[in-house]
């Protein structure tokens, strides 16, 4: 099983971001906790980060046709860009939105995701666990065929 983890903007600069929203973890330590629980579930993993929003469709639609799914933190993109929204749509794998903080319980501009909305399902507010727990969710959403 092949799945794509894709961290959006300002993700590179977690462990020195906002660590009361963010936790202390850098994203390279994220990283490594995700490939030992993929060595687990032998599932190989591909992580991509970056900060642009053409360069993430990229990866999105890379991703649809090699991957079997996708776990995106699309970071702030998560509240207004409809062009990621419109390649996560025309995904044909199935897609777990993550996010550190509870976007819901912040301010408001964050309470709306328009990336959620055409994902399989959202996982947010238990920090760098909520990787693993997308990591686990998908897996379950492959091997059934749903999502
Ligand atoms: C975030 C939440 C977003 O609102 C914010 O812009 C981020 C990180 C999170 O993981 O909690 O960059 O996606």
């Amino acid at each position: 099983m092949n799945i794509t983890v894709i961290h959006g903007p300002n993700l590179n600069r977690l462990g020195h971001r906002n660590k009361k929203h963010y936790g202390t973890l850098t994203l390279a330590e994220i990283n490594k906790m995700l490939e030992e629980k993929a060595v687990k579930l032998n599932i190989s993993l591909k992580i991509m980060q970056s900060n642009h929003e053409g360069e993430i469709i990229d990866f999105i639609q890379q991703s649809s046709d090699s991957a079997n799914g996708i776990i995106i933190n699309p970071g702030a993109f998560t509240h207004y860009s409809f062009a990621i929204r419109d390649a996560l749509d025309d995904c044909t794998v199935p897609v777990i939105e993550v996010h550190l903080s509870n976007i819901y319980s912040r301010e408001g501009f964050r309470a709306k995701s328009v990336t959620a909305e055409v994902c399989s399902g959202q996982i947010s507010g238990i920090g760098a666990q909520g990787y693993l727990l997308a990591l686990e969710g998908l897996y379950f959403l492959i091997k059934e065929n749903k999502g």
